[in-house]
């Protein structure tokens, strides 16, 4: 099967000829007048423009100082600054203290912060949490998510030299250890530790949305195949008393979901199996089987072959719940296109699929009724549900 990615040929064929369209002609114009300077500064005086220019503008602006923003985000996560504001709101000296900053210093995060959102302005010159900083404090792994960006800020460096040749030995494919072995089976603990607590500690948000959108009290017993340190399938339990769990994973990382699954009190119902999920056929008996953020990691022969072997475990009668950030979304279109579509190419493998490519790969792996299931928050996660042809369910 083709591999998604476009490759260029070396001395490819001229491009077919295309008459331009009204449309072309429209946009050609639209473009003339928007690379236009003296337009420009028209349009940002002109009342009836001048809004439009000014949230252009900003946007522009926004695209090129995203990266100083992020940082001033770092420096907030660093000094645990949320956390401190969180137990009351503070003057400018008292957080100095509290920081170990100099005043200036801390004058200039404070009022950095307060543009985006993350701390506010409050009565008798003190701050206390901004709207985005208190959504950030009640989630912490989204504080675990802006640490680990360390390792691909330092990754798209180049971004350019990246696309020509995207490095196997990148920050994140050290991260994510399994992306650049040949026997991922034989990782040991401490090179799963830091991105199986990564993902563990932000699935809560991500197993509510799957979950509410598609509750598994109908089924018998689930298999999370790539189902990490549990996560899932510890909320599955809980939410559904009848259902028995398990997880298929490396070896390193099953030892981890094991530990969960008793803390959890979930020990008599709730398995972890060890295997390669490349080499090794995937647990029978399941009526229900989950693939969170694992398929978007993989190559698309990778993931046909995956989805191939999931399809026999499930028969004609079981159901796959395929979840993960899709690209295209609507409304959320630069997460998948922009931040997935790079993220995984400084992994060095995988990219995020729409979710017509994703049907697209369920109906060669022999799956049939497919669809896609609204969640809370697309931008999180989608879910596709497929299903083996005598399905009932
Ligand atoms: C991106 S993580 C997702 C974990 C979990 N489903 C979640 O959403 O939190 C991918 C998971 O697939 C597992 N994995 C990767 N390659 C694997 C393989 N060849 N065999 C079994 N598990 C594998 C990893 O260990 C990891 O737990």
């Amino acid at each position: 099967m083709p591999d998604r990615a476009w490759v260029p040929a070396a001395t490819g064929p001229s491009p077919p000829q295309v008459n331009a369209s009204w449309l072309d002609r429209c946009l050609k114009l639209r473009d003339r007048l928007l690379t236009s300077a003296r337009f420009q500064r028209w349009a940002a005086a002109f009342p009836v423009t001048r809004p439009v220019a000014q949230r252009r503008a900003r946007a522009l602006f926004d695209l090129c100082a995203g990266f100083v923003y992020s940082q001033v985000l770092l420096a907030c996560v660093r000094l645990d600054l949320f956390s401190i504001l969180s137990e009351s709101p503070q003057t400018t000296t008292q957080l100095a203290h509290r920081l170990s900053l100099s005043t200036d210093a801390t004058v200039r995060l404070l009022a950095a912060a307060a543009s985006l959102r993350l701390v506010e302005r409050r009565s008798h010159q003190r701050f206390g949490l901004g709207p985005l900083g208190a959504a950030l404090l009640g989630n912490p792994a989204i504080a675990a998510m802006v640490e680990h960006h360390g390792l691909l800020y330092a990754d798209l460096r180049d971004p350019v030299a990246l696309l020509r040749a995207p490095r196997p030995q990148t920050e994140l494919a050290g991260f994510w250890a399994y992306a650049g072995v040949g026997r991922p089976q034989e990782l040991a603990a401490e090179q799963v530790s830091a991105y199986s607590m990564l993902m563990g500690a932000s699935l809560p948000l991500i197993a509510d949305d799957i979950l509410d959108a598609h509750p598994l009290h109908r089924y018998r017993s689930l298999l999370d195949v790539g189902g990490g340190e549990g996560a899932f399938a510890a909320a599955a339990a809980g939410r559904a008393p009848a259902l028995r769990v398990t997880v298929f994973d490396l070896p390193a990382v099953v030892e981890r979901a094991q530990a969960r699954f008793v803390a959890n009190g979930l020990g008599d119902r709730a398995v972890a199996i060890a295997g390669d999920f490349h080499s090794d056929p995937l647990p029978q008996g399941a009526d229900v089987v989950s693939l969170v953020r694992v398929v978007h990691d993989h190559s698309d022969d990778a993931a046909l072959q995956l989805l191939r072997g999931v399809r026999r475990v499930l028969g004609d009668t079981g159901r796959l719940l395929l979840a993960e950030p899709m690209a295209g979304t609507a409304g959320a279109e630069p997460v998948g296109d922009a931040y997935f579509g790079f993220y995984l190419l400084a992994m060095g493998r995988g990219r995020p699929s729409t979710a017509d490519e994703l049907r697209q790969l369920l109906r060669q792996a022999g799956f049939g009724r497919i669809r896609l299931v609204n969640t809370r928050r697309p931008l999180l996660t989608r879910l596709l549900l497929a299903e083996g042809c005598g399905h009932r369910k």
